[in-house]
């Protein structure tokens, strides 16, 4: 029995811009996404038999095909039935280390390791390009989990362009864990209030992705000018999550008056960021928002940005 160890990294989005609906009822997204360090653990076996078995050691993780974990396990008998049938299921073993319903991907990342892992023990040779393409099957944010580091995303998100990797910065995350926001809520409630300033023709929508790839975001990152990136920090989401849960717009306030190169929540929230320039800052701004809000409930992370997707770490 083959057992692959790998680890499947968190994102944040620096910039996340909503600029028209689709057909298929998502949104037409302008994204900058980044990797970061903190990720969870995955440990994939065959088993044997012909079941997809998910295990985690999170209590509020699903177990069933509701998690992309599972999905992409299914995915992957789907489209190679010839290696189910010589390979047989898998053992999934989740190890969580990123918050769970948190704007930072963590479910998507997972899934572009069961389908990196799938690959390597049922040794088909998929290329990265192949292995995005099936993770856009699962779900936005997946194709980009797979190669990592820092890319433009358009279209649903999952159309990729790799930029200059932005990986000498850190970053302090905040989320209260008895918080959660529905991303489907998010994006509706963002087309109610702002549907009548979407550009909904195709040559519009692609001069605003040429925009972003020639703009001062994409400079900043070349020059890996930390100060500018945390001026330019953008997501149109909290045009909505913030005024509904006063909590993050709180904790959005304090983290920024703690310093810093830049405050901004990440994805449909409920994670708040703030980039720094080092590890000794990062640490700083994550004691002082631990000492002004006193919550049993808010959970805080320090960690860097990284240029990493999905790491094979071990196999045997
Ligand atoms: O693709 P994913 O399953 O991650 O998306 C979750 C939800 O977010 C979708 O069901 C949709 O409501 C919303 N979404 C969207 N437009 C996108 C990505 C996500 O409307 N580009």
């Amino acid at each position: 029995m083959r057992t692959y160890q790998l680890i499947a990294p968190a994102k944040i989005n620096l910039y996340l811009e909503i600029i028209g609906d689709r057909p298929d009822g998502y949104h037409e997204l302008v994204m900058i996404l980044q990797s970061i360090a903190l990720g969870d653990h995955l440990e994939i076996r065959s088993n044997g038999t012909q079941g997809v078995n998910l295990h985690c050691n999170h209590p509020l993780v699903p177990l069933d095909n509701t998690n992309i974990a599972v999905r992409a396990a299914e995915l992957m008998i789907v489209e190679f039935p010839e290696a189910f049938a010589k390979y047989g299921g898998v053992d999934i073993t989740i190890d969580k280390h990123i918050p769970v319903a948190a704007g930072l991907a963590g479910g998507s990342t997972d899934g572009a390791a069961v389908l990196l892992g799938l690959d390597l023990l049922w040794k088909l040779g998929l290329t990265v390009p192949q292995l995005q393409s099936l993770g856009a099957k699962l779900g936005s944010d997946v194709p980009f989990c797979v190669g990592g580091g820092t890319a433009i995303a358009t279209g649903r998100g999952e159309k990729l362009d790799p930029i200059h990797d932005l990986d000498n910065l850190w970053v302090v995350l905040a989320k209260y864990n008895n918080l959660s926001v529905s991303t489907p809520w998010a994006y509706q409630t963002y087309k109610k209030q702002f549907g009548d300033s979407y550009i909904n023709d195709k040559t519009g929508i692609t001069s605003r992705t040429s925009q972003l790839h020639s703009g001062p975001f994409v400079q900043a990152i070349s020059e890996g000018n930390g100060s500018r990136i945390g001026q330019l920090l953008h997501n149109d989401l909290e045009k909505v999550v913030l005024p509904k849960y006063p909590q993050v717009e709180q904790l959005k306030q304090v983290l920024k008056a703690a310093g810093g190169l830049g405050t901004m929540m990440s994805g449909s929230g409920p994670t708040v960021f703030t980039l720094c320039q080092s590890q000794t800052e990062a640490e700083r701004i994550k004691n002082i928002v631990k000492d002004e809000i006193k919550d049993g409930n808010l959970e805080l992370w320090v960690t860097k940005l990284s240029s990493n997707g999905i790491q094979v770490i071990n196999n045997e």
